[in-house]
């Protein structure tokens, strides 16, 4: 009876802990209006999220994580990678970068990402020579500075490193990519010597996306009619069989037990057929509760360290993967929530917090001019407007997609306009466009107004001292 208690209690302690783990989210900046830092920090404090993967180390974003406890990735971008080929630059990188706020009170690092996707076929080869060193000199730094046994350098690769072979495609016969495999052998070597974690993108949306052939219900969690038999083991989903994939080809080269970590997992909302909200709500839905439940995959049962990917949308990602590139966010631009998620994985049926005391420019809209006699100009102007500002939701298959002719030039006109912090001068477009205070979004499509840039203070500076000079300029020679 006794003996039964303690470990009931060890028990309910050890899923405490479990729980404490928690599920991570990355944290992009590549938006053309971005939130203050510390607005962002505390949306991750209201909604619980204990874990923050960073695309790089900046001061900003570093300070508002002070004294938080929230761990971090922080990152070294692909450009910078060869610059850490160099051991002093990559001693220089972490002193800066990592040291420099190991203190009591300073911010909870806990991984490096060295490079993001380096390895991406798109890349043509540019990073292969460059990656392993950058990531042993970071670790080796990480060692000298006394931070190894808390602080893991580790490189974010895409799911396309490794595969099933053609002839026998179950997760089970998983290998790594041959044309990479050597060097990744090296690198599964290093991370497992500095007991640091494999990581890994994982993204079911992408296997389906352009890939008519690919069965639908895959990709999410909620079962699919014919099962791949992998000798036996079931699979009904492609994000289990995708990580045990892994799991298989991690063993073909003796590191069967290396410690995975999903760094990127998630559903966008625009810019594609399977991008919307329901199907975000889907895969969720699936995904939250499979992880607070520790189930893990077949070959790997137990809990599975998680960064959803991501945390708010970035318009100014590139769109060369897909025009939903820009639509990845559990939060809209203005930090407000999508749809309802429940990130403890009980399936509560309740938003997120949003962000909170948000900074809006003024409810100002710029739209097509139906006044306007010369309409020759206007394919001219949209495609401008849609070159600085984000169109991505005039696509097929997405929210603002079913707007006449007029609607499109509007939408574009309004989103070149808000990107321009409704600069008036913004709102011409050779006299096809006017400005108006009247909200012209439709039922399904939002004509969005812009956030105050939280970096427009540090952007008004130089314009200041440009007037100041100016008319000091004037002054004197007049
Ligand atoms: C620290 O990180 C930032 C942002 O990623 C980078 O631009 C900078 O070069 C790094 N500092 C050093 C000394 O390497
Ligand atoms: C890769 O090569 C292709 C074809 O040569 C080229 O179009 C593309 O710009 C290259 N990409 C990078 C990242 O260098
Ligand atoms: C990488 O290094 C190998 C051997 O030094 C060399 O043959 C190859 O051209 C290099 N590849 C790239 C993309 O720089
Ligand atoms: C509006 O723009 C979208 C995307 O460019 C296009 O697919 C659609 O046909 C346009 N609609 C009209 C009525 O021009
Ligand atoms: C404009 O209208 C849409 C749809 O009704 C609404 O969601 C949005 O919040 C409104 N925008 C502003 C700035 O009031």
């Amino acid at each position: 009876m006794e003996k039964n208690w303690v470990l009931r209690w060890i028990f309910v302690v050890g899923l405490m802990c479990l729980s404490v783990e928690g599920i991570g989210v990355n944290w992009g900046t590549q938006a053309t209006h971005k939130l203050p830092p510390d607005t962002v920090v505390q949306m991750l404090k209201d909604n619980g999220i204990k874990k923050v993967k960073l695309f790089d180390s900046d001061d900003s974003t570093m300070s508002a994580l002070a004294g938080t406890g929230i761990e971090v990735m922080v990152a070294i971008p692909n450009n910078q990678l060869a610059e850490m080929n160099d051991y002093g630059r990559a001693k220089q990188w972490v002193k800066k970068n990592v040291t420099r706020y190991n203190f009591n009170g300073g911010v909870n690092v806990k991984y490096v990402a060295v490079g993001n996707e380096p390895f991406l076929k798109s890349y043509n080869n540019s990073f292969l020579n460059i990656t392993l060193p950058a990531l042993q000199n970071i670790q080796n730094a990480l060692n000298e500075a006394g931070l190894g046994d808390k602080i893991k350098a580790t490189v974010p690769l895409n799911a396309d490193v490794y595969q099933s072979p053609e002839s026998n495609p179950v997760p089970s016969a998983g290998i790594f990519r041959p044309d990479i495999s050597g060097l990744m052998t090296q690198i599964v070597q290093f991370l497992s010597k500095n007991g640091a974690p494999f990581t890994v993108n994982i993204y079911p949306f992408l296997s389906l996306y352009g890939n008519d052939d690919f069965p639908f219900n895959y990709a999410f969690f909620d079962g699919v009619d014919n099962p791949v038999n992998d000798n036996g083991t079931p699979y009904t989903n492609v994000f289990d069989a995708n990580f045990d994939t892994l799991v298989a080809a991690l063993k073909s080269v003796g590191f069967g037990d290396l410690p995975i970590l999903v760094g990127e997992v998630g559903w966008p909302t625009e810019g594609d057929k399977n991008a919307n909200a329901g199907n975000a709500l889907r895969f969720y839905n699936g995904l939250l509760p499979r992880l607070a439940a520790n189930r893990g995959t077949p070959r790997r049962p137990g809990y599975i360290e998680v960064y959803l990917f991501g945390l708010i949308d970035e318009d100014a990602k590139s769109i060369a993967p897909g025009n939903f590139e820009r639509h990845w966010g559990i939060f809209r631009y203005d930090g407000q929530p999508k749809f309802p998620m429940d990130l403890s994985g009980q399936n509560q049926n309740k938003f997120l917090i949003g962000a909170q005391n948000v900074k809006y420019l003024a409810p100002r809209w710029c739209m097509f001019n139906p006044d306007a006699k010369d309409l020759s100009k206007l394919p001219d102007n949209i495609n401008y407007a849609c070159t600085f500002g984000d169109c991505t939701a005039l696509g097929y298959g997405s929210s603002c997609n079913n707007l006449d002719a007029n609607g499109n030039a509007s939408y574009a006109f309004n989103m070149y306009f808000q990107v321009q912090n409704q600069n008036p001068m913004a709102c011409n477009f050779q006299g096809l466009a006017k400005l108006t205070t009247d909200n012209i979004s439709t039922p399904t499509c939002n004509f969005i107004v812009q956030i105050v840039n939280s970096s427009a203070s540090s952007l008004m500076m130089p314009s200041l001292v440009a007037i100041l000079f100016v008319s000091l300029f004037l002054i004197l020679f007049s």
